[in-house]
């Protein structure tokens, strides 16, 4: 399965921070915001991943990244002319996606959670599509879910003025071949916007939407505003300045699934060195700190 990243948009609730860089290249913590979703497509086993950005950010994610040879993956780049909407996703990536099943995980989410990656890595090749639920206490901002106690959906709507439920749904969504057809029908939503809901809402009336509620300990941060964004860096800062292991470390995610070897993040460590995050990746490979 191969995964897209999304991180185009213009970032105009963190301005002035992101009038000169892209949003998902700001620092969450000790590390690019688009590290963190990278780790979540990796850990979901997929290693061929089209990132997306707005035309003036290209270069600067070529620079970070590369062709992502050096981590074990294989990026391809494409641009967003305009922040069209989530959904655009697929047709800026319809040969990309070269009729597979895909996933799409906007670069501003960040997920935290026991047992994350085995509950991701058993989500490959939906029929249909796989989306996540997780509650939250205002709902109102994203889309949100409503499901029976079978699971079976019963309503999925934007940012709803009167919220059905309390499950919003993340920004990782795993969708079979069908979604770019699905998105070639939508039309803009009154915010002018091609919506991710929308796609959902197309599978749900099929009878081919199915949603997997995050196990209750999971952190979905979100990333959205100057407030949420400290919040997820203090968040990342706490929980490794206490366990003494890092979160959307991709040197040592892509290492940790046998993408490169030891030999490999050596060499991704070397230049790193004088900030400390390359003797982190170097204690990996004397056993310290211990895996997860
Ligand atoms: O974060 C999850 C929420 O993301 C979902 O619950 C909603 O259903 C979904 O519509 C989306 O809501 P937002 O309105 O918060 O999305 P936002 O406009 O903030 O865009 C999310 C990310 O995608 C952000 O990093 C910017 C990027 N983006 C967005 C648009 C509209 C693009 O790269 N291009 C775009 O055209």
């Amino acid at each position: 399965m191969r995964g897209i990243l999304l991180a185009g948009g213009t970032g105009s609730r963190l301005w002035p921070i992101t009038r000169g860089v892209s949003k998902q290249l700001v620092p969450i913590f000790d590390k690019p915001m688009v590290y963190y979703p990278l780790c979540t497509l990796v850990m979901a086993g997929i290693r061929e991943i089209l990132v997306i950005t707005a035309p003036e950010d290209r270069e600067q994610f070529v620079r970070l990244l590369g062709d992502g040879s050096q981590f074990g993956l294989r990026l391809e780049y494409a641009v967003q002319e305009h922040p069209g909407g989530v959904a655009q996703s697929f047709l800026i990536g319809e040969r990309f996606i070269d009729g597979g099943p895909v996933a799409l995980v906007l670069g501003d989410n960040i997920f935290y959670g026991p047992g994350l990656g085995r509950q991701l890595a058993m989500r490959h090749r939906p029929t249909g599509a796989r989306i996540f639920a997780y509650p939250v206490a205002d709902p109102h901002e994203y889309g949100v879910v409503e499901f029976d106690e079978t699971g079976r959906v019963l309503s999925i709507e934007e940012k709803p003025a009167r919220p059905r439920s309390r499950y919003v749904v993340p920004g990782l969504y795993f969708y079979d071949s069908r979604v770019v057809d699905i998105a070639q029908e939508l039309k803009p939503s009154d915010r002018g916007e091609l919506e991710i809901t929308a796609v959902n809402e197309a599978y749900r009336r099929a009878g081919e939407l199915s949603v997997t509620v995050l196990a209750r300990g999971t952190a979905w941060l979100d990333t959205g505003n100057v407030e949420s964004m400290m919040q997820a860096a203090e968040f990342v800062r706490v929980m490794e300045a206490r366990q003494g292991l890092k979160i959307g470390c991709l040197e040592e995610t892509v290492w940790r699934a046998g993408l490169i070897d030891d030999d490999g993040l050596r060499r991704l460590a070397e230049p790193l060195l004088r900030s400390g995050y390359g003797q982190y990746l170097l204690r990996l490979l004397d056993g310290l700190p211990g895996p997860v």
